[in-house]
C-alpha cells in the first residue's frame, strides 16, 4: 500500500504534466497567429515597388484623401496636378504647422491637360502621367531634411538618377517651409 507521501508526489507529477501539456497546446496555437501577425506588418509587400534610395511606396488608399491644392504645370508637360494628404498632414496644413510631423505623406497626381468633349473652355484630366510622394521620417531620412521621396509612372519607382534630383530642389527652393512648395488652397 503505497505511502501518502508517494501518493502526493505522484499527485504532483500528474499536474506538471497536465500543465506542460496545456502549455503547449497555447503555444501551438498562438505561434502561428504571431508569426502571421509579424509578416503582415513587416516590410512592404514587394520591394520592387520601393523607391530606389528612400524605399518609399505608394501608400494604399491615397486616391480618397483629402486634397491640399491643386496646381497646373505648363508647357512642355502641360499637366494638371492635385497635391494630396494623409491625415497626419491635414492636421497640420490646419495647425499651420511647421515642420511637419513624422508620418506625414503628400502625395502629388498628375495628368495630362485635355479638353473637354462636352465644352471647349474647359479643362480636365486626361491620361494619368505620374504619382509622387513625399513621406516624413525625420530620423530615417535626417540627410534629406526628414523627407523620403518617391516618383512613380504605372505604379512602378522611376530611376534611380531620377530619385537624385528630388531633394535637391526642394531643398533650394522650399527651405523656409519644411521643403514642401504646396500650400493649403484657400
Ligand atoms: C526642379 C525642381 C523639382 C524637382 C527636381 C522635384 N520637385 Fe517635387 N515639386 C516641385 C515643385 C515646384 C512643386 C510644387 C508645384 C507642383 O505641385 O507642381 C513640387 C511638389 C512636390 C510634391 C508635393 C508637396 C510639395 O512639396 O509641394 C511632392 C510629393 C513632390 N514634389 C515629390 C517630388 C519627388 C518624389 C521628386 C523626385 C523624383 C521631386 N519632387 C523632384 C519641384 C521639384
Amino acid at each position: 500500500m503505497p505511502s501518502i507521501e508517494a501518493e502526493k508526489k505522484e499527485h504532483s507529477y500528474v499536474t506538471a504534466i497536465t500543465l506542460a501539456v496545456l502549455l503547449l497546446v497555447v503555444l501551438l496555437t498562438c505561434v502561428p497567429y504571431l508569426v502571421s501577425i509579424a509578416l503582415a506588418e513587416g516590410p512592404p509587400q514587394n520591394t520592387a515597388d520601393a523607391s530606389p534610395i528612400f524605399g518609399v511606396t505608394i501608400p494604399p488608399g491615397y486616391k480618397q484623401w483629402e486634397l491640399i491644392a491643386p496646381a497646373e504645370e505648363a508647357a512642355p508637360l502641360d499637366e494638371l496636378r492635385a497635391v494630396v494628404g494623409n491625415q497626419t498632414a491635414i492636421d497640420a496644413y490646419q495647425a499651420g504647422k511647421l515642420p511637419f510631423p513624422d508620418g506625414t505623406i503628400l502625395v502629388k497626381r498628375a495628368w495630362k491637360r485635355k479638353q473637354s468633349p462636352e465644352f471647349a473652355s474647359a479643362t480636365i484630366p486626361g491620361a494619368a502621367t505620374t504619382v509622387q510622394v513625399m513621406v516624413k521620417d525625420s530620423k530615417k531620412y535626417a540627410a534629406t531634411g526628414g523627407w523620403g521621396f518617391g516618383r512613380f509612372i504605372d505604379g512602378k519607382p522611376v530611376d534611380e538618377a531620377q530619385h537624385r534630383t528630388c531633394w535637391g530642389c526642394h531643398e533650394a527652393r522650399a527651405r523656409s517651409r519644411d521643403y514642401v512648395f504646396t500650400r493649403l488652397a484657400p
